[in-house]
């Protein structure tokens, strides 16, 4: 029995040796460890065997049991290795070709614009505030000199929000960035209202017109405002610091110059042109042969806007500003049609 036993061990391990794949590992299994093989058959026979036999034949019947049982085990992990090498051979891997690219998004072009606009103003001090696109007619014209009725208005054709009837006050998208004058003044002059504290902030946003959209025109673009209020300013502040804003933004060449204008809640006004920086102010199509481009309107905040704010006109004074960066973008870059901004057509917002 004993020799019996050695015999199965040696041809099951011989015959071990020659296996290269799943399918036959599992056969050899069967055959040779599983119920009916050889090996099970001297443990099925076990009851005959005599007294003294049985502790001998025992012992070694587990003893090639378990070690079959191992050598399954090893050949086994070498088949699986074996099959991974060959899979990696070939299915090679150059890990120098290029990578497939990822297309990474970025910020619109009026947003960098507008960072860049902010950026300046705030190396000049000017600290941002936000204020909301709805409004109501008061706060976006009213309190701004544009009573009921004003011609002015139909410079801004308005979007209104149907809210019930608020009479003479409905409520509207703002037309402009303005109205934040109002509610910065209130809020500043409201910590102090004996002796309401200097003002020096840039207000930037989205406004809405109720426009024919056209190459020129949009029914959205965002603005950037600008307010200084405090005693003793004059004129010259509000040129001196417009010219700087301009110098840091188009380069310090940059030449300006103010022309008379009309707002109403601005009293005396200006428009602000810059030298065309396409043609050098020799003129030409950019600049319609002005050889001046118009980027901003200004002036020193009318005294009843003042008043509106909680700042007595009689001690205090401001100038403001208003501009728009899609405009800035659309010079410096020489974009001929507002509608691309809006438009999400990735062609044109790649290009920034
Ligand atoms: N709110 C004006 C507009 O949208 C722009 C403007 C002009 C703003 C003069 C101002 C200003 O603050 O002083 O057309």
């Amino acid at each position: 029995m004993l020799d019996k036993l050695k015999e199965i061990e040696k041809s099951a391990l011989e015959s071990l040796a020659a296996i290269t794949d799943q399918a036959a590992l599992d056969a050899w299994r069967v055959a040779n460890v599983g119920r009916s093989s050889p090996l099970m058959q001297v443990f099925a026979g076990f009851g005959k065997l005599s007294k003294e036999e049985k502790p001998v034949v025992g012992a070694e019947a587990n003893r090639v049991k378990v070690a079959l049982e191992s050598a399954l085990a090893e050949r086994a992990e070498a088949v699986k290795n074996a099959a991974l090498a060959k899979s990696l051979e070939e299915e090679k891997l150059d890990v120098t070709l290029p990578g497939r690219s990822v297309n990474v998004g970025r910020l619109h072009p009026s947003t960098q614009q507008l960072r860049r606009v902010l950026d300046i103003l705030a190396e000049m001090g000017f600290q941002v505030y936000t204020s909301r696109e709805v409004e109501t007619d008061d706060i976006n014209f009213q309190m701004l000199n544009f009573p009921l009725d004003h011609p002015a208005r139909d410079m801004q054709d308005t979007f209104f929000i149907e809210a019930g009837d608020r009479g003479d006050n409905p409520i509207l998208m703002r037309t402009h960035t303005s109205p934040g004058q109002i509610h910065a003044m209130r809020e500043y002059a409201a910590t102090n209202p004996q002796d309401p504290p200097p003002i020096r902030i840039a207000l930037p946003g989205m406004c809405f017109r109720y426009e024919q959209i056209t190459a020129r025109s949009e029914i959205q673009f965002n603005q950037v405002e600008g307010l200084a209020v405090g005693k003793n300013i004059t004129f010259a502040d509000l040129k001196g610091t417009l010219t700087d804003f301009v110098r840091r933004m188009f380069g310090q060449d940059a030449r300006v110059r103010f022309r008379a204008s009309y707002f109403p809640f601005t009293e005396p006004s200006a428009e602000m042109d810059v030298e065309c920086f396409v043609c050098g102010g020799k003129g030409c199509q950019v600049c319609k042969n002005s050889g001046w481009l118009e980027i901003l309107g200004c002036g020193m905040v009318h005294p009843n806007v003042l008043q509106n704010g909680g700042y007595d006109p009689n001690i205090y004074s401001g100038f403001a500003w208003g501009m728009g960066p899609e405009r800035q973008l659309m010079l410096r870059n020489k974009i001929n049609d507002i509608r691309y901004f809006w438009g999400n057509d990735v062609r044109f917002l790649e290009q920034f």
